[in-house]
């Protein structure tokens, strides 16, 4: 491109957002790499972003677990949880390429030995594919296991940054168990590396659509002026999957759905729904106005009336004979955890004053669906006879997460015919329909985001800890009641006293 020189060349401007943003030369070492999140998300997510080409040639990947595997052992492993679930086509030249640079160190995390082999190993990589001394350190472990690692990273020198390289620290929730071991988990990870290198990962924050609510919100103006308790009378988000807890029973059982999605994707969806417009998307504007939002959410007052919470039973499931959560292997026959919750919160500021917002999630349920909807008031007056509007519900909007991405408003029009009749259409926006190219997993945009060091999409502690004082009085509720979670039944939308809990404000559950 030719320029004259006093106009600024956009190809030579950091801040264009045309350019890829493509990672620097690093070693990505991770940790849990026999688990089903690294085989099923991370180890597919690498490949796919080799694939894109936003790995430089000077990336390297070490696994690091107890299993006794050879270098070539663990680069089998990984291809063959590229070939099941990478997003991509399948290159023999990409693979070929990353392939050269996966290692695999086998070992105990609370072993030194251990560690000084990780480290002689990072090294050896280091010199040889040219990474700069740039480290980033996946845990994709139980949280139990956290201060181990760290503390192991801290003795073996890993946490000191220095001059012009960079080392980052990957933690995946549960972000603790409650707002106190929260900030002991913090205190943990935050003693060993600075706040600038702690990326948290909430997998929502990565979804094309979780990010599209942001353009939705922000560079439009048709919606502010609606976004708010002038128009909109009661906001539903749902979360609900078709799955039951497959063979996850150790970690479920001892938390519950509320910890494991309500503490964290739930509540992230709530700030990027209700939060006023951030200045800039630089992180820190960005948290600030996450965290000012959440400090204004008010735990539900009557506990007993604005919380459900369920446990499936067995049943049908499209079309498939599923057991109950009690018979599932490893669950312990007097549990009281949840597979379902709803709540409901409100928020105490100008915006949102009077408007409930209602979160609901559960295993098991009819179908796969992520949602927000805005249920806005009536028309103040309708000038038709009664019976004209008897199917006029109440204009929505809807955000569609997952599966079905895209946004649906929805508004009443005449049907038809000699007469007045007026019932609710959809007018829809499909990914699918608009855009030729499939949207990106959340981890590849994720661990692209630890590698350039870009923090927006990663919570802070502040914004943890604030989750945490919203939830933990409901878990505590639940904890001191005699009472078990209701049943539901699977392939159902859930326990009947969720039903009962929004029927009590005059609302329904949207039947997504
Ligand atoms: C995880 C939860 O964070 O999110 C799982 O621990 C849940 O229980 C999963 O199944 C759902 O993620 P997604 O991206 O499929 O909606």
């Amino acid at each position: 491109m030719i320029l004259s020189d006093d106009r600024p060349n956009p190809l030579r401007d950091p801040q264009d957002r045309r350019l890829p943003r493509i990672a620097g030369p690093c070693v990505l070492v991770i940790f849990g790499v026999t688990g089903d999140l690294a085989t099923k998300k991370l180890m597919p997510a690498v490949y796919d972003l080799a694939n894109r080409g936003l790995l430089p040639p000077g990336f390297a990947l070490v696994g690091f677990a107890r299993r006794d595997w050879e270098d070539q052992d663990f680069a089998q492993i990984v291809h063959a949880a590229v070939k099941e679930h990478a997003r991509t086509p399948f290159r023999e030249e990409v693979w070929k390429q990353l392939s050269e640079g996966i290692r695999f160190v086998s070992g105990e995390i609370g072993d030194d030995e251990s560690f000084s082999r990780l480290k002689s190993t990072i090294a050896d990589l280091d010199e040889a594919r040219g990474t700069g001394g740039n480290h980033a350190f996946y845990l994709s472990i139980p949280p139990s296991l956290f201060p181990t690692v760290v503390g192991q990273l801290r003795d073996h020198g890993f946490a000191e940054e220095q001059q012009g390289r960079w080392s980052r620290v990957v933690i995946e929730k549960p972000f603790g168990h409650d707002l106190a071991s929260a900030r002991e988990l913090n205190q943990v990870v935050s003693s060993v590396f600075p706040s600038s290198s702690v990326f948290r990962i909430d997998h929502y924050l990565g979804k094309e659509t979780v990010q599209n609510m942001m353009a939705l919100r922000f560079a439009n103006q048709l919606f502010e002026p609606v976004w708010n308790n002038n128009y909109v009378d009661h906001v539903q988000i749902t979360m609900a999957e078709d799955i039951g807890i497959g063979g996850r029973a150790g970690y479920f059982d001892g938390i519950g759905i509320a910890r494991d999605v309500i503490q964290n994707h739930l509540l992230q969806l709530l700030a990027l729904t209700a939060m006023e417009e951030p200045t800039s998307f630089d992180a820190r504007q960005l948290r600030a106005e996450k965290q000012k939002i959440l400090a204004a959410v008010r735990p539900p007052k009557r506990m007993d009336l604005h919380t459900a919470r369920g446990r499936y039973v067995g049943g049908w499931q499209g079309g498939e004979k599923v057991v109950g959560y009690l018979e599932e292997k490893g669950i312990p026959a007097d549990t009281k955890t949840e597979t379902y919750a709803a709540i409901r919160v409100d928020i105490d500021n100008r915006r949102w004053a009077g408007v409930p917002f209602y979160l609901r999630t559960g295993k098991r349920l009819a179908r796969r669906v992520t949602e927000i909807a805005l249920g806005f008031k009536r028309a103040p007056h309708l000038p038709f006879t009664a019976t004209d509007t008897e199917e006029l519900g109440y204009n929505a909007l809807v955000l569609r997460i997952q599966p079905d991405e895209g946004v649906t408003l929805r508004f009443g029009a005449k049907v038809p015919g000699t007469q007045m009749e007026i019932r609710e259409v959809n007018m829809d926006f499909a990914y699918g329909g608009s855009f030729t190219e499939s949207s990106p997993e959340a981890y590849e945009r994720l661990i692209l985001d630890v590698l350039l060091g870009d923090p927006p999409l990663f919570p802070q502690h502040e914004e943890v800890e604030l989750s945490w004082q919203i939830l933990d009085p409901i878990l505590d509720f639940w904890a001191a009641s005699d009472e078990r979670p209701s049943d539901y039944d699977a392939g159902s939308w859930g326990p009947r006293s969720a039903d009962e809990m929004i029927a009590r404000d005059g609302f329904t559950w949207r039947r997504p």
